[in-house]
């Protein structure tokens, strides 16, 4: 009985591999004649498109009869250009395909909303079961199905100066927070503003860094699954150190344009240090010309080291993408080794496949290798503003609160307003 089980499941085995087998060949068959047209929205414009430009070069390269338009809205982060996606998916136009992040923000959105179609049978069809950490294919996945193919893994908790500029103000690079006032008071008297901040989505960002040295990574991923409160003394904590922090940066920060014109702040000698995601990486080597190490450094941001704020950008596939098989073939170049090594050495990231050689010196630099390492040994913990760790309605008004906080400092109002909306948007249920 039980031999005659095993060999039913083998020829079970046999006969879905070779239905896999034929089916991959027929689709490769049709994938040299594809044609027509190909919609990617994405927010990777301007001074953010030299990575998706490697990569859409080499769908072109690919796929010559397919004329690919990228509908880029600007705005890091996809603050625009999530709510252009919006009104195109409520519309009932949506684009082939959508730059989103893995988690909560795909998954608690157009998931959620029945818009999207699962992508069990192409990450099976090319084996990214197996190639992809199994921690982030959960991630990507609910309801039992996967949703979209990430390109990448970015972290979130970095600090950036320019080492010249430290080494001529005489400052080093801070490990906590109370080092970095220390420090942010000889820069004071020099002049020179300790921490370049952007607008709000900037402010979020820096402070889940702050949130994430107070509390150590374990207790903040209990925040995000509601075992740690926001009442917790140490979040109040974090308010503090983050409304200090806000009295050592440019004033101007809520009318900067974005993260750009802050990193700028760095490389004209105006301001120390930032605390952004490796794409500032891939900024300062594609755009400004700049070697790591040498040109532009980077550290844990402070109190975080030994912690991966990570997140990954990724594309789904929405229901009724007007050209579907030109998206299958997009979104196979992106979770292809090829596709990620074309497109991460330009833009500060490291490639989510866990076969990408990332020690590969012709492809990444050393910003990438060392960030590989920390990726490979780290506690990695989700971005609360680049949608992996909580839904967005959490925290697209916790915008809001950091705000109030930052007019009115008042830390305890500030974490009953967090507690607040942890409930209302569900963490923790
Ligand atoms: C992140 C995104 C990065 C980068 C950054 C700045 O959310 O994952 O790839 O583009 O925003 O816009």
């Amino acid at each position: 009985m039980q031999s005659s089980k095993r060999i039913l499941s083998v020829v079970i085995a046999l006969a879905l591999s070779f239905v896999a087998l034929a089916g991959r060949s027929t689709v490769n068959a049709q994938d040299t004649k594809l044609s027509g047209k190909l919609e990617i929205m994405s927010w990777w414009v301007g001074d953010e498109a030299p990575a998706l430009k490697a990569l859409t070069d080499l769908f072109a390269k690919q796929y010559p009869d397919i004329k690919l338009t990228n509908s880029g809205v600007a705005g890091g982060s996809g603050i625009a250009a999530q709510a252009v996606l919006k009104t195109r998916m409520l519309g009932g136009t949506p684009p082939d395909t959508f730059q989103v992040h893995a988690g909560q923000e795909l998954i608690g959105s157009w998931v959620a909303a029945d818009r999207m179609e699962p992508l069990d049978d192409l990450f099976k069809g090319e084996g990214w079961d197996k190639k992809f950490p199994q921690g982030l294919i959960d991630l990507l996945s609910s309801k039992g199905h996967i949703w979209s193919v990430p390109v990448n893994i970015h972290r979130a908790n970095v600090l950036w100066y320019i080492p010249a500029n430290l080494k001529k103000w005489g400052v080093d690079v801070p490990k906590t927070w109370d080092e970095f006032f220390k420090t942010a008071d000889a820069l004071k008297a020099k002049g020179v503003t300790a921490i370049a901040i952007g607008p709000s989505w900037t402010q979020v960002h820096l402070f889940e860094t702050v949130l994430l040295s107070t509390l150590g990574p374990d207790d903040y991923v209990g925040l995000w699954q509601g075992k740690v409160k926001f009442t917790d003394d140490r979040v109040k904590a974090a308010f503090t150190t983050y409304g200090k922090i806000l009295d050592y940066a440019n004033k101007d920060m809520d009318s900067l344009g974005d993260w750009v014109p802050a990193a700028q702040l760095l490389v004209d000698g105006k301001a120390a240090f930032q605390v952004m995601g490796d794409w500032e990486a891939g900024w300062f080597k594609a755009v400004k010309k700049m070697e790591p190490t040498t040109g532009f450094g980077w550290s844990a941001a402070p109190g975080t080291d030994g912690s991966f704020d990570m997140l990954s950008d990724s594309f789904g596939l929405p229901k009724g993408a007007p050209d579907r098989d030109n998206t299958i073939a997009w979104l196979k170049l992106l979770g292809s080794v090829a596709g990620q090594d074309a497109f991460n050495p330009l833009k500060g990231s490291i490639p989510a496949r866990i076969d990408a050689d990332v020690t590969n010196t012709k492809l990444y630099n050393a910003y990438s290798q060392s960030a590989a390492v920390e990726w490979a040994k780290d506690k990695i913990v989700p971005s609360l503003w680049h949608g992996a760790a909580a839904p967005d309605s959490f925290k697209n008004d916790f915008v809001t609160v950091l705000q109030v906080f930052a007019a009115q400092r008042d830390a305890d109002a500030a974490v009953a307003a967090s507690q607040g909306l942890a409930d209302l948007s569900g963490i923790g249920k």
